[in-house]
């Protein structure tokens, strides 16, 4: 059976934020434009930097890793707490600095906090002079010609149907080993805490042929390991008697999705990343035990482990369905690594509520978890309903408490492994 010794999650990696992307330009179009372009936020973003750059080497854009020397800057964003926002806004001050001593040096912001703050980018930031929302990259040869023109450029449209589908990204900064493969956009979930339905939009499910056939290419190209990437990987469906979902294939849901993309070839590792609680089948969890080539790992944010918080976070699941869940993930797949997301001091949650995350914990174990503070986000149903009125001292002591545990919990999962013999892919020296 496969396994991982260092379970890592690897969609919202700390250690890639601001990142710069580098390609080649298509060939004979170079127009001598240089693009810079640095992203934010998770691997959905980093994804899209890599459609972005992707549609504007069609236009003989070459990209550069310095901005100094680039004619447009695009800075692809993230919403989903406060802090990344000011990280944000902190660059891009470094960027219209090199504004000043280059006047026709474009500047745009990208993403989803393009997508929250709209044309009140303008008015805020006088030197920015393209914002684009994350379904709106088609349009960027025409924003940044509108620029050219003098003008400033916003389209912050959000789709029911863009998904991309037919561009094929390049691989930016790329090990040759493992990539990204987008299945979907949107999120339909409305989590009365996150900012994500309103900057991303409605959710669709890019047609399968063509993640397979994406899928397909890069395995032919070296490399051996694919990320499934969905806001809400379970909830992907085909369905080509809805109208738009025209496709050769007929009815395809996660789990049957799962199974072509590990039909590819058995040296193809697959992986999907997000995974939410409500959604996730039986029928999925016996897929991933059926295939060997479908890592044993599962990210299954938790949030709270406490049943009304839960319900104040419209997360429409309660502790008893979560630790179904998780029982049903140790029944079907033994030995299969868990991680999580936590959130502590939502609204009005007391001591106890507190309390019921750290025995949830408990009773997973979970391998990994990435730990937050709440954050308020304008326009959420938590900021229009809920009282932000946990202080930032109870917050941060009750966040210590979660990443003390988890990591008592890391380690006894490593542990676990130790005197075992795994297989192993190797990705880089
Ligand atoms: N405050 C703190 N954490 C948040 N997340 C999403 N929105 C917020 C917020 N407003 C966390 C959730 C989610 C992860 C991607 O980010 O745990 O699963
Ligand atoms: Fe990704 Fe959410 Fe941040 Fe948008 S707000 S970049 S979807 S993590």
């Amino acid at each position: 059976m496969m396994m991982d010794l260092v379970i890592q999650d690897k969609t919202h990696d700390e250690s890639r934020q601001g990142e710069a992307l580098i390609l080649e330009p298509a060939n004979g179009k170079n127009s001598g434009r240089k693009l810079y372009i640095e992203s934010y936020g998770c691997a959905m973003n980093f994804s899209d930097s890599e459609i972005v750059a992707s549609i504007l080497s069609d236009q003989g854009f070459e990209t550069t890793a310095d901005y100094n020397m680039a004619d447009v800057i695009f800075i692809n964003t993230c919403s989903i707490r406060e802090n990344a926002e000011q990280r944000v806004r902190n660059r891009l001050r470094e960027f219209t600095i090199a504004k000043v001593r280059k006047p026709d040096l474009i500047v745009g912001v990208l993403g989803c906090m393009a997508e929250r703050l709209k044309s009140k980018f303008l008015e805020e930031e006088k030197l920015v002079d393209v914002v684009v929302g994350p379904d709106a990259y088609r349009d960027l040869p025409s924003l940044i010609g509108r620029v050219d023109d003098g003008q400033k450029a916003v389209n912050v449209l959000l789709s029911r149907e863009e998904t991309y589908a037919d561009i094929s990204p390049v691989r930016l900064n790329s090990n040759g080993i493992n990539a990204f493969v987008s299945i979907m956009r949107g999120c339909d979930n409305m989590c009365s805490f996150c900012v994500v339905p309103f900057t991303r939009g409605r959710e669709r499910s890019r047609e399968p042929l063509s993640i397979i056939k994406e899928c397909t290419d890069l395995f032919n190209r070296g490399y051996r390991e694919v990320t499934l990437l969905g806001q809400n990987v379970d909830s992907y469906k085909w369905n080509p008697e809805i109208e738009g979902q025209e496709s050769e294939v007929g009815k395809v849901n996660f789990a049957n999705l799962l199974e072509m993309v590990a039909a590819i070839h058995p040296d193809l590792r697959v992986r999907f990343s997000t995974s939410h609680p409500k959604d996730i089948t039986d029928e999925v969890l016996y897929m991933i035990a059926k295939h060997e080539n479908i890592c044993n790992y599962i990210h299954l944010p938790v949030q709270s482990g406490n049943s009304r918080v839960l319900e104040m976070m419209n997360r429409t699941y309660d502790r008893e369905w979560y630790i179904n869940r998780i029982d049903a993930i140790r029944r079907i797949i033994p030995g299969c690594a868990i991680s999580t997301d936590i959130i502590t001091g939502f609204c009005s949650e007391t001591d106890e509520e507190h309390q019921d995350t750290l025995s949830m914990m408990d009773y997973v174990q979970y391998d990994f978890a990435y730990m937050f503070m709440y954050s308020e986000r304008p326009g959420t149903l938590a900021a229009k309903r809920y009282a932000d009125d946990i202080s930032d001292a109870v917050k941060s002591s009750r966040l210590k408490e979660v990443v003390a545990k988890q990591q008592q919990h890391s380690y006894i999962r490593l542990q676990a492994q130790l005197g075992k013999v795994q297989k192993v892919l190797i990705e880089g020296f």
